[in-house]
């Protein structure tokens, strides 16, 4: 029967009570929604081989990665986590990366934008759990894995038990656990709930090298005083490190076994545990199913051949909401009870954090993009999370009997203790499949009813599952949450616009069903009151007044909040982003953000009459379901209007080429040994940069000697990492730039990636007499060391010349002397860097030598070029605009760009190889409200004209909201530590 509220009456047949109609049990028990807080309170973290438990209840850990550092703004730390919070995440899994904090042995820096402390205090005011990744390596396509530079240059092999390496892992440790093991869970002084060792450690698995590496690791993390569940994440599911595999000391049942897993968006996702699958499926059989790492994205690889990145837009829609609905509900149908997505914000690899595989961007594809923007992968991660939180059984289910349905795949699971049956049902063709499912009712009663799922898509379904505080008898569409405000309960269910749907509920009488909004049909038989309807908005189905079914396709599911205060659950319904609810008296105070105008509608526990929106009062009628609502009354975001950038000055650099140049403070290159698993040429010297303390970016190589009669030609071995170059000029004079050639995937990984530049003499310089041959080397970063094979020390710099006699000095920014407040890894050794030229007081000590340039530029020279101006921003108060520098020009000029930010280094542009044209600048460093300077370090490679080009700020996005930024200390002038 076609319900409206003209035609309502037809079907009131009524009952008298609720209670005689509609069955509702007496208990909440909702205890996983509850988000956790630093309330000062003992609690216990523990587990079973169904999941976690915290303080005697069942967890399913629903984690987004998100790393700290790739984020340089400690104020818009707590907008991504209250982003994530909202859309149903309860947990977020971070890394700590060990160069980010230490520019020298023993220096070891939280301050700042490396506020280790200030960040996991927001998780905690978030109400976000945290599991913590501190390495010591982390791999994360940062520079050498994690490792500090100045350890690239001491003996011993990283990850393993070398005794050497240990004492320097130890005083890291020491300096790191030391912030998390005030912020665990288990003393209530945070949400830190789980601790990981090491990181995809798949060498020396049997061997005591690997083994004492591991326990070491084990024994010092609980001599610093961390007591929650450790783990390590096995590389595949290959049972590498389960409880036993190496020695905990007397303790048991404090370790668990987690894996990884990177499917190919083409690929049918795998079974992991329940359903068997690879090699260690049933590995560790006492431990809930744990994915450290589920690939969200995938990160990209510099642009042009061989590897060709794309950029992220690409990654983004192969691994779509479909993808991520395929994968996780798969991983949950196999018991997946602990689960982080790597990553949900990728952020930006700033400065010289990437590795060599990557450039600037860590956006990966994620469901948070890297300008802090919602995408629309948040959507299935929201209904999932909400559901988790609403239905606490999910937490504990077995493999049940198979069920076979044409076209689609099923899993079968049941809860042991009360017979709830869940389905996850996924469809591994294109095409959409509609098929009817047989239920096992809770009573063990059978229904049959049809079920649709998407192309290459999944849904979960259940049959007498709890959701929040209603029993759902079965349906066909997913639940996705369930609260109760007031008199009424609430039960939402989610899928895709269009769907049919169909949900069941209990009944004993004959219930009266009122359609509030949308079209459904309600039919009463067999003590099954069955709602159906098609996916359109939000459908409202209010049942005797005291349960209201609310059918939402994804865009209306995307606008649905719900909240927890210590005074009742709040669900909110109309902005594009729920911060924070608070309730104080008769008035709910709402945070959140706008993009365009909105409804602002709040079911909220009885006697709240008031609503406040971002400190306004809102004015709310009371609705028929139940809710307090206003039609569009939240205003959407002003316009943003961003200056053009003009007014640029140019300043022309690497007087370091000059033959006159005075380098007498300069180091000269005369080690005979290093510990690099580079091999040092035959007679030496040493000429590898590491090996003189300058570990990131740029460094300048000047070689004098006498006799160049009868020079042909000079002949310069280098390593950069992919994408590195090296000039070189004789006396002053350019002898041209050598490219590094892209390796191939070997090479990158044995660490013997050398290539040898060859320059002809020009015949006026082959004269005796006294020579400078001057080299810059455009180092990119270390290698990362996946397998325990050292290769983060393979050299980085000249590795030897064709010239003998040769006396080398070398120079760059000793990263044992950066920039106290950006960190080791924001500058290289630039004469302009080392000179402050990137800093916003570069100017104010003295103007002289910038002169007036506009753009495009157009200039064929071998050598560095500075290019600055500054701009004022006056974004409203209230407006979070995420801007961008973006940078475009014609894809034959050889040139590339550092970006600094108030001094700030935003990343690498190379113009002929991309694939990256816009860079995320973070508010803070960005002043939304003031002035910025803007400093380009371009680097020309004489072979074909350089710009740049067009140069202009980019709105990445905007909303009315956000959160209060404060701004990042960005001194105006060099100083050093
Ligand atoms: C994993 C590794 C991560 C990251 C990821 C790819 O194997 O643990 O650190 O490198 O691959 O993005």
């Amino acid at each position: 029967m076609e319900l409206s509220r003209r035609t309502f009456t037809t079907l009131s047949v009524l009952t008298a009570t609720a209670a005689a109609g509609f069955s509702r049990p007496a208990s909440a028990a909702t205890g996983t929604a509850t988000p956790p807080t630093a309330d000062g309170a003992a609690h216990s973290v523990t587990f079973d081989k169904y999941s976690m438990l915290v303080d005697g209840e069942r967890v399913v850990l629903w984690s987004g990665e998100v790393h700290p550092f790739r984020l340089p703004s400690p104020s818009l730390w707590r907008d991504v986590l209250q982003k994530l919070r909202a859309h149903g995440y309860n947990a977020i899994s971070i890394y700590v990366s060990w160069n980010f904090h230490s520019p020298a042995p023993g220096v070891y820096d939280f301050t700042g934008v490396r506020d280790l402390d200030l960040f996991l205090r927001t998780a905690a005011e978030c109400g976000l759990y945290v599991i913590a990744r501190p390495g010591p390596y982390i791999n994360a396509e940062v520079d050498a894995g994690g490792f500090p530079g100045w350890l690239t240059v001491t003996p011993g092999t990283a990850r393993t038990s070398n005794a050497t390496y240990l004492s320097h892992v130890d005083e890291y440790l020491t300096a790191v656990n030391e912030i998390i093991s005030r912020h665990q869970y288990t003393s209530g002084d945070g949400t830190v709930v789980l601790y990981q060792l090491e990181n995809e450690y798949a060498s020396y698995v049997t061997s005591a090298t690997g083994k004492d590496y591991m326990a070491h690791l084990y024994a010092k993390v609980r001599a610093d005083g961390i007591d929650v569940p450790l783990f390590h994440n096995d590389k595949g599911r290959n049972g590498y490190w389960v409880p036993g595999a190496f020695s905990t000391g007397d303790e048991s049942g404090r370790y668990l076994y987690a894996f990884d897993g990177y499917p190919s968006p083409s690929a049918t996702p795998y079974d992991w545990g329940y359903y068997g699958g690879t090699v260690g499926s049933q590995a560790s059989p006492d431990t809930p199913g744990f994915i450290a790492e589920s690939g969200g994205g995938w990160f990209d690889p510099w642009g042009g051949a061989p590897f060709g990145g794309k950029g992220y837009a690409a990654v983004r829609a192969s691994r779509d909401a479909a993808f991520e609905r395929r994968q996780y509900l798969t991983h949950l149908a196999n018991g997946i009870k602990i689960h982080n997505v790597y990553m949900t914000y990728g952020g930006t690899s700033w400065g010289w954090l990437p590795a060599p595989v990557v450039y600037t961007s860590y956006d990966y594809g994620a469901a948070l993009d890297e300008g802090r923007g919602l995408t629309e992968k948040l959507v299935p991660m929201h209904q999932i999370g909400q559901l988790l939180a609403s239905a606490p059984e999910l937490a504990k289910l077995d493999k049940a009997a198979d069920v076979t349905v044409s076209g689609l795949k099923v899993y079968h699971l049941t809860h042991p203790d009360t017979g709830a049956h869940v389905y996850v049902v996924r469809n591994d063709t294109s095409t959409p499949v509609t098929s009817p499912l047989p239920f096992t009712l809770a009573e063990g009663a059978g229904v049959t009813a049809p079920v649709t799922v998407g192309g290459k898509d999944a849904k979960l379904i259940a049959a007498g599952l709890k959701v929040g505080r209603t029993t759902v008898a079965y349906s066909t569409v997913q639940p996705m949450l369930g609260v109760s405000a007031g008199r009424r309960d609430i039960v939402v269910f989610a899928g895709r616009a269009g769907e049919a749907a169909q949900a069941a509920f209990s009944c004993d009488g004959e219930p009266k069903a009122v359609v509030l909004d949308g079209a459904a049909t309600a039919s009463c038989a067999d003590g099954l009151l069955t709602v159906s309807t098609e996916l359109a908005g939000l459908v409202r189905v209010s049942v005797d007044d005291s349960l209201l079914v609310l059918f939402a396709d994804d865009a209306a599911s995307a606008r649905l909040w719900r909240h927890d205060t210590p005074s009742g659950t709040v669900l909110v319904r109309g902005p594009a982003l729920l911060r924070t609810a608070r309730l104080e008296g008769a008035t709910a105070h709402l945070e959140g953000d706008t993009v365009t105008e909105a409804d602002l509608e709040v079911w909220a526990p009885r006697g709240v009459r008031e609503v406040m929106w971002n400190g306004r009062p809102v004015r709310v009628r009371t609705t028929d379901s139940g809710s307090l609502a206003a039609t569009r009354a939240l205003p959407g975001v002003a316009p943003v209007r961003l200056p053009a950038l003009t007014g640029w000055r140019h300043r022309a650099e690497n007087p370091e080429s000059e033959p006159g140049f005075d380098d007498a403070d300069w180091t000269v290159a005369d080690k005979a040994s290093s510990y690099s698993t580079t091999a040092v040429p035959a007679g030496g010297p040493v000429l590898f940069a590491d090996d003189y303390g300058f570990h990131y970016g740029d460094v300048w190589y000047r070689g004098s000697f006498d006799d160049a009669s009868g020079l042909d030609s000079v002949g310069l071995a280098y390593i950069t990492g992919t994408q590195g170059l090296l000039m070189a000029w004789l006396d002053g004079k350019p002898l041209g730039t050598h490219r590094m050639p892209v390796p191939t995937s070997a090479q990158s990984t044995t660490g013997t990636w050398t290539a040898t530049a060859t320059f002809a003499v020009p015949d006026e310089l082959r004269t005796t007499g006294g020579h400078v041959l001057s080299v810059l080397v455009r180092r990119m970063q270390h290698d990362e060391d996946g397998g325990a094979r050292d290769s983060h020390k393979a050299a980085r710099g000249l590795v030897s010349s064709s010239l003998t006699d040769v006396t080398w000095r070398i120079q760059g920014l000793r990263t044992a002397d950066s920039d106290p407040v950006r960190g080791p890894l924001n500058c290289g050794g630039l004469y302009g860097e080392r000179h402050g030229w990137h800093l916003p007081g570069a100017e104010a000590s003295g103007a002289e030598g910038w002169e007036p340039v506009s753009f495009p530029v157009s200039a064929q020279r071998q050598g560095v070029d500075w290019y600055r101006t500054s701009f004022r921003l006056a974004v409203d108060h209230d407006v979070d605009a995420s801007i961008g520098i973006t940078l475009t020009d014609d894809a034959t000029r050889a040139y590339r760009v550092q970006l600094f930010v108030n001094g700030w280094n935003m990343g690498q542009y190379i113009n002929d190889v991309g694939p990256q044209h816009t860079f995320a600048v973070p508010n803070g460093i960005l002043r939304t409200r003031g002035r910025n300077t803007l400093a380009l370090a371009v680097l020309c490679d004489g072979t074909a004209p350089a710009g740049p080009g067009a140069v202009e700020l980019t709105l990445l996005g905007s909303a009315a909201g956000g959160v209060r930024v404060a701004p990042v200390e960005s001194p105006e002038l060099p100083s050093g530590r």
